[in-house]
Parts: C-alpha cells; structure tokens; sequence
C-alpha cells in the first residue's frame, strides 16, 4: 500500500521560495522591532521634566513588549529554517526617534513613536496579507502582534491629542 503524503503547507518541499520569502519579511520585521526597543529605551531614559513621567513609563514599558515582538519573529524566522541576522546586517531607519535638541521636548517623541508604530502597522499589514492561505501559523502570530502596535499608537495618538488641545504642539 502507498504511503498517503499529506499536505505540509509552508513546509511542502515545493514552497521553498514562498517560505525564504516569508523569512525575508520575518527579519524585517524583527530589525525594526530591534530600532524600536533601542529608540523607546533612549527615549524613555532622555526625556526630561514633570510632563515627560506618563511618557516615559509607557515607553519603558513598550520597551518589554517590543522585545517580545522581536523574540516572537527570530523564533518564527528558524522554525522556518531562516537563520536570525547578526548585529552586522542592522541598518537604522528611524531617523525621526533620534534624540530631540531638548529633553524636555515630549512632542518630539511623541510624534516620532506614532511615526514607528505607523511604519510596523504598515508592514505588518502587508506580512498578514502576503502570508493568508500560504502560512497560517505566521499570519496569526503577526495578527496578534499587529494589534499591539495598533494599540501603543493609539495611546500616543491620544497623548498627541492632549498637548495639541492645549496648543503645545
Ligand atoms: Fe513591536
Ligand atoms: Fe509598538
């Protein structure tokens, strides 16, 4: 009697590109969470003033979560036979989270988290879209993931909203 082969998905030997792809978007996904957790973690010890406390809690905060991110996506990228980058194949992108002239100046980061967040929920996105019926394992961990950017940008929205209402930014 023949041995019944059943269907491995991502794992089939016949989707070799489609999971080097995946791993492709899984590393960007992984050095952009890595920016973010250098960004925040200067970001929430640089800032300075009475103001910057609700700011800076929450960015440490963030800090715990996008290391977790990170964690999630280099585990992700060997379970699909990816190997995690070392720190050699960094490039920064986020120009907009470097350090403000003042560190009294929250708006600056402020503004700078939204733009982080915007760029992970665009990517992330695309990740979601690019892995539905190929890897649905990837596509529900990047869900989960999806929403928790989604969440820390509506908190900053809501603290943008804040000093805008008051005419500080
Ligand atoms: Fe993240
Ligand atoms: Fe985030």
């Amino acid at each position: 009697m023949e041995a019944k082969s059943y269907d491995k998905g991502i794992f089939n030997g016949a989707s070799t590109d489609t999971r080097d792809h995946v791993v492709e978007l899984l590393k960007k996904a992984y050095w952009m969470e890595i920016e973010t957790v250098m960004s925040y973690l200067a970001a929430s010890t640089n800032l300075d003033g009475v103001r910057a406390q609700e700011i800076r809690e929450s960015l440490a905060k963030e800090v715990e979560d996008e290391l977790g991110h990170a964690r999630q996506f280099a585990d992700r990228i060997t379970e699909l036979y990816g190997v995690v980058p070392g720190s050699e194949d960094f490039r920064a992108e986020q120009s907009f989270l470097q350090p403000p002239e003042h560190q009294t100046d929250v708006v600056h980061v402020i503004r700078g988290v939204i733009k982080a967040e915007t760029g992970a929920i665009e990517h992330y996105t695309r990740v979601v879209e690019e892995t539905d019926g190929v890897d649905p394992v990837t596509q529900d961990m990047v869900i989960a993931i999806l929403r928790d950017e989604q969440g820390h940008r509506r908190l900053f929205e809501g603290f943008l909203r804040e000093y805008e209402f008051e005419g500080k930014a």
